[in-house]
C-alpha cells in the first residue's frame, strides 16, 4: 500500500495532518483526469451514496457527476431522508452501507459529523463539508486550480506563493481545508478579516499561516492569489455582521483595479455579489484581475473522481 494510502485511509474526513505526498498523489490523479476525462476506467459494480443534510449546488452536483463518470450508481438520500423522522446520521450511514454503498459522501451543519459517520461504518466516508470543521475535496480542488493557474501543476509546489483568504474565515470550513492543502504544498496563506472573523488563533492551522486585519495594507504588497469568502450567516446565530465587513473587507471594483492584472481570484461559492465581491470583479470578461472561479468548479469534478476512485480501490 503506498504511503499516501496509509496516511489517507479509505475515506477522506479532513486534510489536517495529511502529508504533502498524499495531497500531491490526489492532485496528480485529478490532473490526469482533467487532461483526459476518459482516463478513468469504467466501473460497473460500485455505488456511491450521497447524504447531504445541508444545501449544496457545486459539491453535490460534482460528486454525482464524478460517480457517474466512474460508472458508479448513485443513491441520493439528501432530500427527504429519514433523519427528518429522528434517525441519526450514524444509523443513516449504517443503512446505506447495508444497501451495499462502496463510498458514502456526507455533508452536515455539525462539525465532526463526517468523523462520527466514519466511526459507525467500515465503508469509506468522504466529508463533503461538516459545519466549521473541514471541506477536504474543496481544499484539494482549490489547490489544483491554483497550481494550474500559476503553471505549478507539474510538481504541485506552491513555494513562494502568497494566497490571501479574505472574509468570514472563522466560520469557513473551506478556509480551513484550502489553507491546509495550499500550506502543505508550500504556500504562505494570509487569513484576512475583522478580528471576529479572523482571530489570531488561526495561525496554528499550519506552518506559513498569518492573520491580518487590514486588507488595504495587505494589498500594498499584493498576493499572487486571493480567495474571497461569503459571510456564513447560517452559522452566526443572532450575531450581526461586523459593521465594516463590506467597507473594509469586500473585493470591490475599486480595490481590484489597484491590484496587478495577473492576480488570481478564487471563490468557493456560493457567491453574494455586492457583498463580499463586486460582480464586475468576478466575471472574467469584465474583471480587472484574473478570476478562475469556473475553473475551480471544473477541477472539483476531477478531484472528486480521484477521491472516489481511491475509496473504491482501497476496499
Ligand atoms: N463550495 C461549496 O461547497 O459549494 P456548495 O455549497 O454549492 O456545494
Amino acid at each position: 500500500m503506498p504511503t499516501s494510502d496509509r496516511a489517507l485511509g479509505r475515506g477522506l474526513i479532513g486534510l489536517r495532518g495529511l502529508p504533502a505526498l498524499a495531497v500531491r498523489d490526489l492532485l496528480s490523479r485529478a490532473r490526469a483526469i482533467l487532461r483526459s476525462p476518459d482516463a478513468a476506467p469504467p466501473r460497473r459494480s460500485q455505488a456511491v451514496a450521497l447524504a447531504f443534510f445541508e444545501a449544496s449546488t457545486r459539491t453535490r452536483g460534482s460528486f454525482t457527476l464524478a460517480a457517474q463518470r466512474l460508472g458508479a450508481a448513485v443513491i441520493d438520500v439528501s432530500t427527504g431522508s429519514s433523519t427528518s423522522k429522528g434517525e441519526s446520521i450514524a444509523e443513516t450511514v449504517r443503512t446505506l452501507e447495508a444497501m451495499g454503498a462502496d463510498a458514502i459522501v456526507v455533508r452536515s451543519a455539525a462539525s465532526g459529523a463526517a468523523a462520527c459517520a466514519q466511526a459507525a461504518v467500515s465503508t469509506p466516508v468522504i466529508n463533503a463539508g461538516d459545519g466549521r470543521h473541514e471541506h477536504p475535496t474543496q481544499g484539494l480542488l482549490d489547490a489544483l486550480a491554483l497550481c494550474e493557474a500559476l503553471g505549478r501543476d507539474g510538481a504541485f509546489d506552491l513555494t513562494g506563493v502568497r494566497l490571501a483568504i479574505v472574509g468570514d474565515v472563522v466560520s469557513s470550513r473551506v478556509a480551513r481545508s484550502t489553507t491546509l492543502a495550499c500550506a502543505a504544498l508550500g504556500a504562505s496563506v494570509q487569513l484576512v478579516g475583522p478580528p471576529r472573523w479572523a482571530p489570531q488563533a488561526l495561525t496554528t492551522l499550519a506552518q506559513g499561516v498569518s492573520v491580518h486585519h487590514d486588507l488595504d495594507a495587505l494589498f500594498a504588497t499584493p498576493p499572487e492569489a486571493i480567495m474571497m469568502l461569503r459571510a456564513q450567516t447560517e452559522r452566526h446565530g443572532e450575531v450581526p455582521l461586523p459593521a465594516d465587513a463590506r467597507e473594509a473587507f469586500a473585493l470591490t471594483t475599486a480595490r481590484a483595479r489597484a491590484l496587478p492584472r495577473s492576480t488570481i481570484l478564487m471563490h468557493p461559492g456560493p457567491m453574494n455579489p455586492g457583498t463580499e465581491i463586486d460582480l464586475d470583479v468576478a466575471l472574467p470578461e469584465r474583471s480587472p484581475i484574473r478570476p478562475i472561479i469556473r475553473r475551480q468548479v471544473r477541477c472539483g469534478v476531477a478531484v472528486r473522481m480521484a477521491v472516489l476512485e481511491r475509496a473504491f480501490t482501497a476496499r
